[in-house]
């Protein structure tokens, strides 16, 4: 039996097709095929990819529809009348594909847990979730193991509501520094780097009624005012919002750290995007599993998964659409050498938001411009960061480490990006350069680049 999972309809629209064996057998995002970004419908084209795996005989859908109209509802969205029930919403966005298919819906946050344990190594683990809003749960804690048939099994632990949600508070973080909520969290994180945390104290104050329940003060689904920390800078509030964030999460760690159901974490939702927190995990427990998509749109894998009921086959992150050939290496070398600059689309399309290789821009790290250039290119602002690729062999002659208990062991446990962390960077035995590095550099390690591609130094973002 073939299981398409299915998020769509409200934002970061995916597809992901399990078979009866457990493979994933192919996931994408439907803003990769509409260059619409956060797209929140489904694309004809990414369903004909989906049924290139085979015919589907039962569609999972990632949420129960009347909660989420309930809660958007009570929290003064509105009800939508043709969102109602799975049914009508299937059949909006699947326009008429597999009319005999059977299907079912499930819990948001449990869709986020599934899609985490159930693509993870472990066969029993604590779940963290948390994200901004679905449903009514924020945040979600779960014991997670399986039972004796291999079915997995899901125990609620905690739970916090809207609308108190770590995922809401920093939303209305980044429409206050001028981003768009729901969408630009990555460039506030970014942004952070950049300002001084002198002012989380005082934005806890402020927002935060009970530290350890994660309760606000005020509904922060429509943001804060427009004067709030006025006389800050953008990246003050930001580098302020960042670390409040993160003793927060640390404070939800703890809890989940405390039932003692596993040392091993599997953490999932959007808020797990926030690569830069992540780096404070390793504190609470001795495994971490991010799934490479643990957003809403890793959450059509999730639905499947729950549909499959055991664990699934995880391999890798390339999953989506695939451009068939081999793998452009003598191209991307001469790019390199003659432009600086080569864009790569070859094989399967990355599940997920970071640039693993196959939908990739690569620079020639040397010299000052390439920085502004790649930027420029991409249109974004230019405080954003890149991530070097290095092989693994390589690491430590390139990359000391600066945080106690992460050492360059950790790109083994995290090789789909999921964790920024603290390195000095040694460019050259005269220019010493303190950078905060995304965790790309662990792509290095990925299979892909075991093809000899990248034995060059390259920027890859
Ligand atoms: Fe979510």
């Amino acid at each position: 039996m073939n299981i398409l999972g299915i998020s769509a309809g409200f934002h970061d629209a995916a597809a992901t097709v399990v078979n009866s064996q457990g493979d994933i057998v192919f996931a994408g995002h439907a803003e990769r095929y509409s260059k619409k970004k956060n797209d929140p419908d489904i694309h004809k084209d990414l369903i004909w990819d989906a049924c290139n795996a085979g015919g589907i005989d039962h569609v999972a859908y990632y949420e129960t529809p009347w909660k989420k109209q309930l809660r958007q509802w009570y929290s003064g969205q509105g009800i939508e009348w043709n969102k109602l029930t799975t049914k009508q919403i299937l059949q909006q966005q699947l326009k008429g594909f597999f009319p005999t298919a059977s299907h079912s819906c499930h819990s948001h946050h449990l869709s986020h847990a599934a899609g985490g344990f159930q693509t993870s190594p472990y066969d029993r683990a604590t779940v963290v979730v948390i994200d901004a809003i679905g449903e009514w749960d924020t945040i979600t804690i779960w014991g997670a193991e399986y039972d004796r048939t291999g079915r997995a099994r899901y125990k609620r632990l905690w739970a916090q509501r809207y609308p108190h949600s770590l995922g809401l508070f920093y939303s209305a973080i980044t429409k206050r520094v001028g981003l768009h909520p729901l969408d630009e969290e990555y460039i506030t994180m970014g942004m952070a780097a950049y300002g001084r945390d002198n002012y989380h104290h005082v934005m806890e104050a402020v927002l935060v009624r009970d530290l350890e329940e994660i309760e606000f003060g005020q509904n922060l689904h429509t943001g804060v005012d427009n004067e709030f920390m006025g006389s800050l800078s953008n990246e003050d509030i930001a580098a302020s919002a960042q670390t409040l964030l993160e003793r927060l999460i640390g404070n939800i760690m703890q809890r989940a750290k405390d039932f003692k159901w596993s040392t091993n974490l599997v953490y999932q939702g959007g808020v797990a995007l926030n690569c830069l927190a992540n780096r404070k995990l390793g504190n609470y427990f001795e495994n971490i599993w991010i799934m490479p998509c643990p957003g809403d749109a890793g959450s059509s894998l999730g639905a499947a998964a729950l549909a499959y009921g055991k664990r699934l086959h995880w391999n890798n992150a390339y999953l989506g659409h695939n451009i068939p050939g081999a793998y452009p290496v003598d191209s991307i070398v001469r790019g390199l050498l003659h432009d600086r600059l080569v864009g790569v689309a070859s094989g399967r399309t990355e599940f997920g938001p970071r640039a693993l290789g196959s939908r990739s821009l690569l620079a020639d790290p040397r010299g000052t411009e390439i920085k502004g250039q790649v930027n420029a290119i991409k249109r974004r602002q230019q405080f954003r960061p890149f991530a070097p690729v290095i092989l693994e062999e390589h690491v430590g002659k390139y990359l000391l480490c600066l945080v106690a208990g992460v050492t360059v062991g950790i790109c083994k446990q995290f090789p789909f990006a999921g964790i920024l962390t603290y390195f000095l960077l040694l460019f050259t035995l005269t220019k010493l350069v303190v950078c905060r590095l995304c965790q790309k550099m662990a792509a290095a390690l990925d299979r892909r680049w075991k093809h000899g591609m990248l034995r060059l130094g390259v920027l890859c973002c």
